[in-house]
């Protein structure tokens, strides 16, 4: 099955020749004066994806990437003393952040950070206990409380995240692009109020239903302070720019429609990013991937409730598509990985016009503890291998 998609040409080609042109001449490169100011990770695997250009195989990083999973990380957060104080030390929170890219040719580097990072910046206070997950000392417990969130300065309450970012830029192969992050409104907004996770959110759900408007004003601020978040990691250094809306999928439709969709769509409208794509990444979005193909993203994550298939046609070539491997699949020998890689490749390619454009290759959700580096291996090996697309000429 491998090499059976052929790369279409596109204006972008390398050789500077257009496709298009009827009577064969040659087309000179365009004199585009920016092009000498793009970093070379803007010609990278994922970059090119993100914009649907073609690429020699399909880009893949992972969700968690860096995370317990490895044992260099585990030493690094014992040096550190806590997962909280390895984020905010730049040069710790760097070599985590690099650790995955030592061991297997993954095609991004994504910041080791936190997403719980805007609301202790609020002032909530966060703070993790070993095995509960994280909670906040000073929840959202009122309106009045909501009243009195502003902005965080960037430049002091989350100077530690933009140092990260450019301590990783500098010590980043430039060819390899550094993913920047934060929370959706509506997930920052889960956690601030319920003060941790929850297996129902019902406070959030419950502020939401009784007190709209207070709901709203909450959303507002915290979608300000995540366009300022992304613009200043973007501006420090990060070259695509992912939204994870964890938990908009617990929302019925209605509701989904009035408190987590308006936010990410201000999102991709209102953030100023230069060249850095964005990708809005949600669990449970697959209702939702029409709107969300027409926010002004440019890359869609989605989980495996969704086949790949699907997920192209209903996108429609709006959009890149990143996904969709059901996490539980590492779990499997790599053999089986390798199966599943390619079918989930075969699946996008089938919903694409039999092409693979536009596809960047992630799980569905995010690395967990008790995985074998080795599996994650096997599957990074099957990506680029199963994708390889022939040599055009
Ligand atoms: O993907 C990466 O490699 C980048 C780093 C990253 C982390 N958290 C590191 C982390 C990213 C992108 C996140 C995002 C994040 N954090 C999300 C959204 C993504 C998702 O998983 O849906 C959420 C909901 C959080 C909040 C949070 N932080 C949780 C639920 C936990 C797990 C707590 C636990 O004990 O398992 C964290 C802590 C956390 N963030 C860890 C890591 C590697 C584990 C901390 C440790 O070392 O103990």
């Amino acid at each position: 099955m491998a090499g059976q998609y052929v790369s279409k040409p596109t204006s972008h080609a390398r050789d500077g020749i257009h496709s298009h042109s009827k009577d064969f001449t040659e087309v000179p490169t365009p004199p585009n004066d920016n092009l000498a100011l793009k970093s070379p990770a803007f010609n990278s695997r994922l970059m090119r994806a993100l914009r649907r250009e073609t690429v020699d195989c399909t880009p893949v990083w992972l969700m968690r990437q860096a995370g317990r999973y490895l044992p260099e990380y585990r030493a690094t957060r014992a040096q550190a003393g806590s997962f909280l104080a390895l984020a905010k030390n730049p040069e710790l929170a760097c070599e985590v952040t690099l650790q995955p890219l030592r061991r297997f040719p993954l095609d991004a580097a994504i910041l080791f950070s936190d997403i719980l990072t805007i609301p202790d910046a609020m002032g909530l206070g966060l703070y993790f206990v070993d095995g509960e997950g994280p909670k906040f000392e000073r929840p959202i417990s009122s309106v009045a409380d909501i009243a009195k969130l502003a902005v965080p300065d960037m430049d002091r309450e989350l100077r530690y995240v933009m140092d990260a970012v450019r301590t990783i830029r500098r010590e980043l192969d430039p060819a390899i692009p550094l993913i920047g992050f934060s929370g959706s409104p509506w997930t920052l907004a889960c956690y601030m109020v319920e003060g941790s996770g929850s297996k129902d959110w019902g406070k959030v759900k419950a502020l939401a239903l009784n007190e709209p408007r207070a709901m709203h004003q909450l959303l507002g601020v915290v979608t300000d302070a995540v366009i300022a978040y992304l613009g200043a990691q973007q501006a420090a250094g990060a070259q695509v720019l992912q939204v994870f809306d964890t938990w908009g999928g617990t929302l019925s439709p209605a509701m989904y429609r009035e408190f987590s969709l308006p936010y990410l769509t201000r999102i991709a409208r209102e953030l100023k990013r230069e060249d850095a794509p964005l990708i809005l990444f949600g669990k449970g979005n697959a209702p939702y991937l029409e709107e969300l193909a027409g926010s002004g993203t440019q890359g869609l994550g989605v989980d495996w409730t969704v086949t790949l298939e699907d997920a192209a046609r209903r996108t429609a070539g709006k959009v890149a598509v990143q996904g969709n491997l059901d996490p539980a699949i590492l779990y499997a020998s790599p053999d089986a990985i390798a199966m599943q890689v390619q079918a989930s490749l075969d699946s996008y390619a089938a919903g694409n016009g039999g092409s693979r454009e536009g596809h960047v290759f992630n799980l569905g959700h995010g690395l967990s503890p008790d995985m074998l580096p080795e599996h994650v291996a096997a599957l990074v090996a099957a990506v680029h291998a199963g994708s390889r697309q022939r040599q055009l000429g």
